[in-house]
């Protein structure tokens, strides 16, 4: 039966699935094979990192597995969750049981089962830094698999799960590591001139989540306001030598050392085009962060994608540099 995923993503556009079946356990996922192995299935979750088109012929696959466990050691605290539990209610609840670690990634939108996908970051932080391991099932055999961090080749905003295992897992859960002597990490600029402003008298793991919460309800629209999927583009990493040559031709050019030369600030590149708050009249880039387009009501997928071939013209003009996109993009059909 057809069914309209327009409110299963942030972005908000309309898309006619085939048939969406919603799985709730580990032994539902593993029972459904062989009907994961079809190559028109589209595995979904939190649907916040995601182009969906206006038509989906095929079966769309939401796994969404609840639950926490959680195992004590003495240096730290695993906690196993279901890929179904929403990122940021598991952020809130291990910082209410008193376990740092999660607090810079707080009120990333999105579900657990996800994040490691495009390695979910934010504020100094990503979820390579707490990933202990992650649990799929693989959709060619219906057998359970685990994959531990290293296996996971988490890299910035990538992972093994967008490369060389692409669509050929459904990730079931995943196990994070919290250290009981976890460090704050306080080093992006943004977040300590907001802890600043916010003046308390001993940082620690709950105020930074305040920061971090503030901070991004002042830049990031709500979804559930104003259609979003985050960040559209990934910040490019350019040579050290083309950093300097821009850095002369643009005054005030963002850009922060990485390995592989220096990543340059998405935002900062369509700003400078003279981009941020400008639109097509069904899609722009948000007047508040200028790397996140927003949906202005009636957009479909091709006005999204239509947008950002426009801001990737743009920048590439003025500073002959490529901006790719961040969310899976998944073609019309
Ligand atoms: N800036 C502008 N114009 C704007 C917005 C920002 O010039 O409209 C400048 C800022 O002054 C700042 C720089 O661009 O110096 C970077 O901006 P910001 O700190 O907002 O971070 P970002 O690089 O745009 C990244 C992540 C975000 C994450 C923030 C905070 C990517 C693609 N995005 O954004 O992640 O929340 O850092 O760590 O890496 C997401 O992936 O969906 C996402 C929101």
């Amino acid at each position: 039966m057809a069914v309209d995923l327009r409110a299963r993503n942030t972005l908000g556009l309309p898309c006619q699935a085939h048939e969406l079946q919603v799985i709730t356990s580990l032994a539902q996922l593993q029972a459904g094979f062989p009907r994961w192995d079809e190559a028109s299935l589209l595995v979904l979750a939190g649907g916040s990192n995601v182009v969906l088109p206006e038509v989906w012929p095929g079966r769309v696959l939401q796994p969404a597995l609840r639950g926490r466990q959680v195992r004590e050691e003495k240096e730290a605290v695993l906690i196993q969750v279901g890929a179904g539990e929403p990122w940021p209610e598991l952020v809130r609840w291990t910082l209410a049981q008193g376990w740092s670690g999660l607090e810079n990634l707080s009120d990333i939108p999105g579900w657990a089962g996800a994040a490691p996908l495009q390695n979910i970051g934010a504020y100094g932080v990503e979820l390579a830094d707490v990933l202990q391991e992650v649990q799929s099932v693989d959709r060619r055999d219906g057998r359970l698999r685990r994959w531990q961090r290293a296996d996971c080749a988490l890299s910035y905003r990538d992972s093994i799960f967008k490369g060389a295992a692409r669509d050929t897992q459904v990730i079931a859960g995943i196990t994070l590591r919290l250290p009981r002597r976890a460090q704050l990490h306080l080093d992006y600029g943004d977040l300590r001139a907001e802890l600043d402003r916010m003046a308390v008298s001993t940082v620690d793991a709950q105020s930074v989540a305040t920061a971090v919460s503030r901070l991004r309800a002042r830049k990031l629209p709500d979804p559930a306001l104003l259609g979003n999927a985050g960040s559209f583009f990934k910040n490019p990493i350019v040579s050290q030598a083309q950093a300097d040559a821009l850095a002369r031709q643009e005054p005030g050019l963002v850009a922060h050392a990485c390995a592989g030369g220096q990543k340059l600030a998405a935002a900062w590149l369509i700003d400078r085009c003279g981009l941020r708050g400008q639109g097509n009249g069904k899609v722009a880039c948000h007047r508040d962060q200028a790397l996140v387009l927003v949906n202005l009501g009636a957009a479909t997928a091709g006005d999204v994608l239509a947008w950002a071939g426009h801001v990737q013209d743009c920048v590439r003009q003025r500073f002959a540099v490529e901006l790719e996109i961040e969310p899976r993009v998944y073609a019309s059909c």
